[in-house]
């Protein structure tokens, strides 16, 4: 995923009209403009229902629906955390607490610095060592409240460092 690509309408245009001759180009079309802006920009949702002769409100519909889709940028790093049955018996709802608190933010937002976004998962195929999350394409096991602030420090650290 893209974590903010500049786009423009034109950008966005031509990602519609690549895609919306396609039988059920509305769903290609969400997931090639996240793929390349990191979201769904407002003004995206217009030009997909002028292109495919849908209102906004059947667009938002379409959005909202599906929890893959988001409407605000992502922040720099993306955390996912797993939900799934193993990594619930593991403990993952105290873990999914703590970050929210930790980060000040619910799922499906980014914190007011951008740094972060929080989203859950369903099963990152890391059962053996729940609970598991995701930091942008690393997986992370045995993930202890202790061990969640190590690696959000660690990434702010980083960004630090980076400037
Ligand atoms: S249930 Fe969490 S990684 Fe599989």
């Amino acid at each position: 995923m893209s974590s903010g690509t500049e786009w423009t309408t034109q950008s966005i245009q031509q990602i519609i009209d690549k895609l919306k001759h396609k039988p059920g180009a509305m769903l290609p079309i969400l997931h090639a403009i996240q793929d390349e802006v990191g979201y769904i920009p407002d003004k995206a949702v217009s030009q997909i229902a002028e292109s495919l002769l849908q209102t906004r409100a059947e667009v938002h519909g379409v959005i909202s629906f599906y929890h893959h889709f988001r409407t605000t940028p992502p922040g720099r790093h993306n955390i996912e955390i797993c939900r799934a049955e193993a990594c619930q018996a593991m403990g993952c709802r105290a873990l999914e607490q703590h970050a929210k608190n930790t980060l000040g933010i619910d799922y499906h937002q980014t914190t007011a610095d951008c740094s972060f976004s929080l989203e859950a998962v369903y099963c990152l195929g890391n059962c053996a060592t729940a609970p598991s999350i995701r930091i942008d394409d690393d997986i992370h096991g045995r993930v202890s409240l202790d061990k969640f602030d190590a690696l959000i420090a660690q990434h702010q650290k980083e960004m630090k460092e980076a400037g």
